[in-house]
């Protein structure tokens, strides 16, 4: 049953705040996720390593996490395990049984992962996932202790037909799941049209789908949903992450390419020093 399946039609631009939200955004620490996606074999751990190595000095304020392949969660765990987490690219919503080639949150969480991404646009598009199945696939990672990542975004002609806070509203409303709660899930915002591109919204266009979307959780019977961090994903890169990460609403970043270097990723968490 979607939570608030109307609330795109209530939603105006630059209206307030809901209530008590400062005090939410104040104490919530961000958190910037690296997504290898199908990319890494054994070797390029040393990259982690040297990520890990940064996070010892450095120590920046936010937590990382890094979703290698399924084939590298436990290197990635006994090497780096103690300084960033790691999580899965998706899993099945059943714990066990007859689904060749798929991974429960339970084996996930079983090889030391602490968060999945679920819903992410590739899984949509290449393997015809509904929000439906997003939303069991949450509900999964909960049960076996994880933290879901629930990606959403619009495409391109979808956000050049207007329809971005519509369709973000509705992939939203419909993928999560009702135990939701700030400890338990992570929202991504990541437009399609930026994943993988090197284009990437404005920061006004990113400010405007991020307060939508601060609403819609804020809706969340018990307002659970307030204090859940909201990402931004798409194209972040050293050179605009301060820039994007410092929009109102932006709780951190799910990043692809750019968390396959060190040297990349660590310039992204530069911006939480
Ligand atoms: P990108 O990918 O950073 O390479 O654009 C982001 C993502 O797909 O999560």
């Amino acid at each position: 049953m979607p939570l608030a399946s109307t609330w795109w039609l209530c939603y105006e631009a630059g209206q307030p705040q809901p209530r008590g939200q400062e005090n939410v955004a104040a104490g919530m620490r961000p958190i910037v996720i690296g997504n290898w996606k199908m990319n890494g074999l054994t070797a390029s751990l040393s990259e982690i390593g040297k990520v890990a190595k940064w996070l010892e000095t450095v120590r920046p304020s936010c937590d990382v996490a890094v979703c290698p392949p399924a084939t590298l969660i436990s290197k990635v765990v006994e090497s780096a395990g103690g300084v960033l987490a790691a999580g899965g690219q998706d899993c099945h919503w059943e714990p066990s049984g007859a689904y060749t080639g798929d991974i429960s949150a339970e084996m996930l969480a079983d090889c030391g992962c602490q968060y999945v991404i679920v819903g992410h646009s590739e899984r949509r598009s290449q393997h015809g996932e509904s929000n439906a199945s997003v939303r069991r696939k949450a509900k999964a990672a909960h049960r076996a202790g994880l933290i879901s990542v629930i990606c959403v975004g619009e495409t391109i002609e979808e956000r050049q037909a207007g329809h971005t806070l519509a369709v973000v509203g509705a992939q939203l409303d419909q993928s999560i799941p009702e135990d939701l709660t700030e400890k338990n899930t992570i929202v991504a915002y990541e437009p399609v049209w930026a994943i993988g591109t090197g284009l990437t919204p404005s920061t006004e266009q990113v400010r405007e789908v991020h307060a939508a979307i601060r609403q819609l959780l804020s809706g969340v019977p018990g307002r659970a949903g307030l204090g859940v961090r909201i990402l931004y994903g798409g194209s972040v890169k050293p050179s605009n992450a301060k820039e994007l990460l410092g929009v109102a609403n932006v709780n951190g970043a799910l990043v692809g390419g750019a968390s396959l270097k060190a040297d990349e990723f660590t310039g992204i968490l530069r911006a939480y020093t």
